[in-house]
């Protein structure tokens, strides 16, 4: 028994001592102030030994700890079921939490939680945002990264060294930046300055930007260029996608089909051709059908194609009955772009009203909503706990107020059913979510009480433009005495 514990104790101490991360938990809080106050540059991961992303990432974490404490940059990790103290100091409130600090000052860390997106992240970190170039590391430097940027510029012209540093200043943790002054290495480069130069290790592994070099222009560039043509996209690059600003077309394909690789590169001269116009990525549609299910795609039938416009919350399907082949996807792409294609609004199909709530489907959405009554909608998916538990108040509220329905419609949206129109000029992304518009404006306001009855009402009394108080509320409202004869306010 003894001999089994302390064998289980050397074991766990011997894959304690095989790591490179610091572990923190015991250190207490003075232990961590004197760590981050000592490191010029270190990471730590706030965790809880229960959480999933928190194992997910251990592995990547251990390996980036090893490759990075060559730099000489240290990694740490902090569980905070134990050292709670520390953590809360910290306003951790989820898990992990990744903060970069340097002497002692904490920054959100901002890069993925695969091994050489961290040692990407760390590296760019520890460097000055530009870094000297010369003939010496020129070409260690340009393929250090999976972008770098490195100027070429002669030594008197300040005007366009200034305007690559303060780009380089504003992207420091998108990409690396490397400056060269001197002629030598210029002509090994075979660069004509002033001259930016990326060098990436994807497509075609090199851009060139010539002539008046700014920030506007190294903006551009790097936009256009950084991203590679045909990529997986995934929980870990999505952001890139989504802050570029131009529809990202999407094939959704299973990862292990063997034809995997034939359909994407059919696809690529597409890609190439609207370039800068729309990005293009393939998604593994086994992991993510969910999110084919929200371009209105249908499962299981993949590969599919469409097209998703962030920034109007606009989806373009490509019909499934048609071949994901290099034609079909050219024509409709070409039709995108031209404005030829409508956006794909899903919709139920309109039901007879017969309950206390009326149900709102997207078909009917414009039409029921710009009319002349106040209109309260519940944004709710059938999943949703807090939905649920809302149901009978609100068909409460809604027979309530039944002999006002001209007046005022009590509305509830399926919203995994339905698309909210982009005409709604609001996007719903938690349930429930509940939006009112008063008669007469154009506006949606929140809702934000609490969900009693009573706080539901007294804002629909107060906010409606029509006259929604019942009979008896009116007759009671003469009397001064709405709350004693309702008896509606019967709090505490
Ligand atoms: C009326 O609406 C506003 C939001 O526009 C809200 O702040 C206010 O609380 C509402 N009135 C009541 C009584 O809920």
């Amino acid at each position: 028994m003894r001999a089994s514990t302390l064998l289980a104790g050397l074991a766990s101490a011997a894959v304690v001592l095989a790591s490179d991360v610091v572990d923190l938990t015991k250190s207490g809080q003075a232990g961590f102030e004197d760590f981050v106050q000592d490191s010029s540059l270190a990471l730590v991961e706030f965790y809880a030994p229960w959480c999933g992303h928190c194992k997910a990432l251990a592995p990547h974490y251990e390996e980036a700890a090893t490759i990075l404490k060559k730099d000489n940059i240290p990694i740490a990790k902090i569980d905070c079921t134990e050292a709670q103290d520390v953590c809360s100091g910290q306003g951790v409130n989820g898990y992990p939490t990744l903060k970069v600090f340097r002497n002692g000052v904490a920054a959100d860390y901002a890069g993925t939680r695969k091994t050489d997106g961290i040692v990407s992240y760390m590296k760019k970190q520890s460097l000055p945002a530009v870094s000297d170039v010369t003939a010496a590391n020129h070409d260690e430097f340009k393929s250090a990264d999976k972008v770098v940027l490195i100027a070429y510029v002669d030594e008197s012209d300040s005007k366009t060294q200034e305007a690559f540093k303060t780009f380089a200043n504003q992207h420091r943790d998108d990409y690396l930046f490397g400056l060269s002054t001197d002629a030598a290495t210029h002509s090994a480069a075979n660069v004509k300055p002033p001259q930016v130069v990326m060098y990436k290790s994807f497509d075609e592994g090199r851009n060139d930007l010539e002539g008046s070099i700014s920030e506007d222009s190294l903006f551009d560039f790097a936009k256009e260029h950084s991203v590679p043509l045909l990529d997986e996209i995934s929980p870990d690059n999505f952001a890139t996608y989504a802050e570029a600003g131009i529809p990202l077309a999407y094939i959704f394909v299973p990862s292990n089909d063997a034809k995997r690789d034939e359909i994407v590169d059919a696809i690529k001269p597409v890609a190439r051709e609207h370039k800068g116009k729309l990005n293009f990525v393939w998604i593994d549609s086994n992991k993510f059908a969910d999110h084919a299910k929200s371009l209105n795609l249908q499962e299981p039938k993949w590969p599919a194609f469409a097209i998703q416009s962030i920034q109007d919350m606009t989806k373009f399907p490509l019909d499934q009955s048609k071949d994901v082949s290099h034609d079909n996807v050219a024509a409709f792409v070409k039709d995108f772009v031209a404005g030829k294609i409508k956006p794909s609004i899903k919709s139920q199909k309109a039901p007879t009203q017969d309950g206390p709530v009326f149900v709102l489907v997207a078909d009917e959405f414009d039409q029921v909503t710009n009319g002349d009554k106040d209109i309260l909608v519940e944004f709710y998916a059938p999943w949703c706990g807090h939905c649920k538990k809302l149901a009978p108040i609100y068909d409460t509220l809604g027979e309530e107020f039944s002999n006002v329905k001209d007046k005022l419609v009590i509305a509830k949206f399926d919203a995994t059913e339905n698309d909210v129109p982009s005409s709604a000029g609001f996007r719903v992304t938690g349930f429930p979510t509940l939006k009112f518009k008063a008669a007469g404006t154009d506006e949606w306001i929140s809702y934000e009480g609490d969900r009693s009855l009573e706080s539901l009402r007294e804002f629909l009394e107060t906010n409606a433009t029509n006259d929604i108080l019942s009979p008896d509320d009116a007759e009671a409202e003469l009397e001064g005495e709405t709350e004693v004869k309702s008896g509606r306010h019967d709090e505490l």
